[in-house]
């Protein structure tokens, strides 16, 4: 680890240490395992192949000033990935034994907790899949739930630099009652060949309006929008957005910070009236926006190439709480022991 460049990771897989692996068969979850394989032997006509069977969850690991490593709102997390396996069917994994398993696996991997003057941060990834075979569209009877993790740098590639958005009206990520609120890999799939051409143009990430009626914001490909105007924090209200924990989190320190918070349908228009607009999430930490670019009308707002004041005190005070420079008021932190 030695050898790492801390500093320029950026956001990509890296084989580490070993991961951590928990079956659910003959209907219940067994005991924890460790691997130090990057690989799954897995029948053919598993249903996370056929029918989508699958959903993850991404959070972090930080290591602060003192040495330690804290990991950010793991509960959350776990919570969430119940939630997708409601939304898709699949076996739930218990809150704790989620928990122990992200616990484990950054322990197995400790020294890949990038220092903490490099601002990067150890990504941790769960993945719960329907290993069990179907042909039929059924729910699989077999789950396989593995956690494994690398360090990264920021995801979009200008960190807290502004970014550019791009907004295309014939793509959708998700149906307005369909899978969108939950973190399933269909959702990352029906996203890629728009996400491609947003790259091609210069664009980090596409901003998605809603599928039914395309008046609405929803949110970017990998994270959630906000704007702020008037001392006001504002962030789509949708059924088909995935619930940010980032987001929620930058609410409660919105609200501490004096600002009001809406969670409220965002009209397409008040795109204009903001004075700063970001991107939000575990990956994206607090993105910036510059440029949201308008692909259909050859429309776009500008916000400046200056993080806004009001995204930079947020960013700040985010990062101190997940790095241990201040104070864990709202109970967000656990301690690797
Ligand atoms: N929206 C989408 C589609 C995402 O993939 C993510 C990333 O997890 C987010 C929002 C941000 O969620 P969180 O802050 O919980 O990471
Ligand atoms: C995250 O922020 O953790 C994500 O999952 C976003 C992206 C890498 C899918």
């Amino acid at each position: 680890m030695e050898n790492l460049d801390w500093k320029n990771l950026g956001f990509g897989y890296r084989k580490t240490g070993d991961n951590v692996r928990c079956y659910f068969r003959n209907g219940q979850w067994g005991e924890l395992e460790i691997s130090s394989s990057e690989f799954i032997n897995i029948h053919i006509s598993a249903t996370a192949l056929h029918y989508g069977q699958e959903a993850f969850e991404g959070l972090k690991a930080f290591k602060g000033k003192d040495g330690k490593v804290r990991i950010f709102r793991m509960d959350e997390n776990a919570k969430r990935m119940q939630d997708s396996c409601d939304g898709i069917l699949m076996q739930k994994l218990p809150v704790e034994k989620f928990m122990e398993a992200v616990h484990l696996a950054v322990k197995k991997n400790i020294e890949f907790v990038p220092p903490y003057e490099s601002g990067a941060a150890l990504y941790i990834r769960p993945l719960l899949i329907g290993t069990g075979p179907q042909i039929g569209v059924k729910p699989a009877e077999e789950y396989l739930f593995i956690v494994f993790v690398m360090p990264v740098g920021p995801y979009f590639p200008e960190g807290f630099k502004p970014t550019d958005l791009v907004i295309m009206r014939k793509y959708d990520r998700a149906a307005p009652q369909g899978t969108g609120k939950y973190k399933v890999g269909g959702n990352y799939a029906a996203s890629l060949v728009e996400g491609e051409k947003a790259k091609e143009g210069g664009f980090s990430a596409v901003l998605y309006l809603d599928s039914k009626e395309k008046k609405y914001i929803d949110e970017c490909g990998p994270a959630n929008f906000f704007g702020i105007k008037n001392n006001t924090y504002i962030t789509p209200l949708s059924d088909s957005i995935l619930p940010s924990i980032t987001n929620k989190s930058i609410m409660k320190l919105a609200e501490g910070m004096g600002l009001k918070v809406e969670r409220r349908k965002v009209p397409y228009e008040e795109l204009s009236d903001f004075e700063e607009v970001g991107a939000c999430g575990t990956a994206a930490v607090i993105s910036p926006i510059k440029r949201i670019y308008d692909a259909d009308y050859d429309v776009e707002f500008n916000y400046g190439s200056e993080p806004g004041k009001w995204s930079t005190k947020l960013y700040n005070k985010l990062r101190a709480i997940q790095y241990g420079d201040a104070p864990d008021n709202y109970g967000w932190v656990r301690f690797v022991e």
